[in-house]
Formats: C-alpha cells, sequence, structure tokens
C-alpha cells in the first residue's frame, strides 16, 4: 500500500527525520511510536504531502508521491486526521462528514450551492454517505449536534468519518486518542480495527502503548528522527533499545 524510501527531512540544521524506510502492507494496521519530537507528525506530514521531503522517496499504491500537493495524493486515495483536532464551529457533526465528502464529489461543492436537480441528487447521496459513517462510528445519534460541543471522543470519531468520506484506501491517524480517557480509548480502538475490518489500510501515531499494542499489525519506533525497530507487538515489547527509550522519558509521554 505504501513504501518510504530513506525518507530525510531537515528544519535547518535540525534533522526531523533521517533515512526512514519501512512499508505498510495493504489491510493492516501499522503504528508509529516514540517520545515526543521523534518525527512522528513530521514523517506524516511528509507521506501526505503537507511537507516535502528533503530527499528519499514515498510510494503510494506504486506511484510515487513525494512532491504532490495534499489534495493530490488525497484523490489517488490517502486521508488523514490531524493531531490537533480541526474541525469547524458552526457545523453539525452531519456536515462535517459532508464536507470530507465534497472534496471528491463530481458537483463539488461551488456547483452544489446551485441547486440544479443533478446537484440535488448528489447532495442527498452525500448527505446518505456521510450518515452511514456517522452509524458505523456510532455517532449518529449526534448528527444535529454541532460537532464542537461534542465530546472528545466523539470529536476524534466525527474527524475520523469526515476522513473516510473521501473513502480512502489509506487512513493516516495522528494520535488518535490524545486526550480522551480510558473508555474513549477502548472505543477508538473497536472503531479503528473496524475501520480497517471495512478495507482501509491504516498507519497510526500514537502515544497510548495499550491501544498501540491492542490493534497494531506491526509498529515502527522512531527516536530522534531515526528508525531503531520495526516489528510485532510482542516483540516491540521486549526489544532492549525500545524499552531503553520509553524508560529514559517523562511520565507524560508514556502514560
Ligand atoms: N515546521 C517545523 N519547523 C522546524 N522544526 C520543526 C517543524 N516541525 C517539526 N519540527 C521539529 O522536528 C522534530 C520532530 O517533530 P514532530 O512534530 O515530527 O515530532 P513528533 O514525534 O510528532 O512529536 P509529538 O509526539 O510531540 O507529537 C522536533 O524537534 C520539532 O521541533
Ligand atoms: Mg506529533
Amino acid at each position: 500500500m505504501l513504501e518510504l524510501k530513506s525518507v530525510h527531512k531537515n528544519f535547518g540544521g535540525l534533522q526531523a527525520v533521517g533515512n526512514v524506510s519501512f512499508a505498510v502492507t495493504s489491510g493492516s494496521i501499522k503504528a508509529v511510536i516514540g517520545p515526543n519530537g521523534a518525527g512522528k507528525t513530521t514523517l506524516f506530514n511528509l507521506i501526505a504531502g503537507n511537507l516535502e521531503v528533503s530527499s528519499g522517496r514515498v510510494v503510494f499504491q506504486g506511484k510515487e508521491i513525494q512532491g504532490m500537493k495534499p489534495h493530490q495524493v488525497a484523490a489517488l486515495g490517502m486521508a488523514r486526521t490531524f493531531q490537533n483536532i480541526k474541525l469547524f464551529h458552526g457545523m453539525t457533526a452531519l456536515e462535517s462528514v459532508m464536507v470530507g465528502r465534497h472534496v471528491c464529489s463530481r458537483a463539488g461543492f461551488l456547483a452544489g450551492m446551485f441547486h440544479t436537480p443533478a446537484t440535488w441528487k448528489e447532495e442527498r447521496a452525500i448527505r446518505e454517505k456521510a450518515m452511514e459513517l456517522l452509524e458505523l462510528l456510532e455517532i449518529a445519534e449526534f448528527a444535529d449536534t454541532e460537532a464542537t460541543s461534542l465530546a472528545f471522543g466523539q470529536q476524534r470519531a466525527v474527524e475520523m468519518a469526515r476522513a473516510l468520506a473521501m473513502e480512502p484506501k489509506l487512513l493516516l491517524l495522528d494520535e488518535p486518542a490524545a486526550g480522551l480517557n480510558i473508555y474513549e480509548t477502548a472505543e477508538v480502538a473497536r472503531l479503528i480495527t473496524r475501520i480497517r475490518d471495512m478495507g482501509v489500510t491504516v498507519l497510526l501515531v500514537e502515544h497510548d502503548m495499550s491501544l498501540v499494542m491492542d490493534i497494531s499489525d506491526e509498529i515502527v519506533v522512531l527516536s530522534f528522527g531515526q528508525k531503531i525497530a520495526e516489528d510485532v507487538p510482542t516483540a516491540i515489547q521486549q526489544n532492549p533499545e525500545v524499552i531503553k527509550i520509553y524508560l529514559g522519558e517523562d511520565e507524560e509521554a508514556t502514560a
């Protein structure tokens, strides 16, 4: 599904991501972990086209995508959520998800404002699809509630539904459990597994180790921009180098 080949990113003198290579198998859940500042979000930004690689290649479904713009990458079938929730004020949960869908609708967002029969029909289809996704993520009862007034866990689910509305092949989730309590985290874990079972490949960044260990097929560990390990969860848990970097960091990041 996705392959990174010696991906490198410098910010001035700082090497945020150094020669990182790994692949994500179609139909799997892969996690990227590592201490704060390890380069995880930067790596996501490089994959999704939000940042340009300094060197290296990003291959998505057999196609080199480094240097492409985010909307071009999205059009190829990659969607993402952000570390900080990005929902618009004044929009209901349903409308928030419909925005994701409009990105790939034929009529497009502007055309949708001129209500021809064709756009009405498309609008209704978009609404139905968005509603289906809210049901899938178990937040259908909040369809008409303003998204930003929902509980954190529900806002995360709205964001995931919005990303899924683009019908991606690959979904990137940056810290989907950040700020959630243990119940909400368990819920998010279940939703991510459900998304994978729908046939969407998932790559996630996450600090919550119970979530990562429970749902990931494979884990990549970053430290200071370098890949220091890549393996199945049970092996990662016993990897001395990984244990060392996690014992060496502060409480908050390992919590
Ligand atoms: N736009 C930028 N300009 C300059 N430096 C940056 C930029 N973005 C990130 N960095 C630096 O690159 C390094 C990696 O940051 P990044 O946000 O990728 O880490 P992270 O692993 O996602 O951390 P966290 O777990 O805290 O989210 C950090 O040292 C950070 O300060
Ligand atoms: Mg980050």
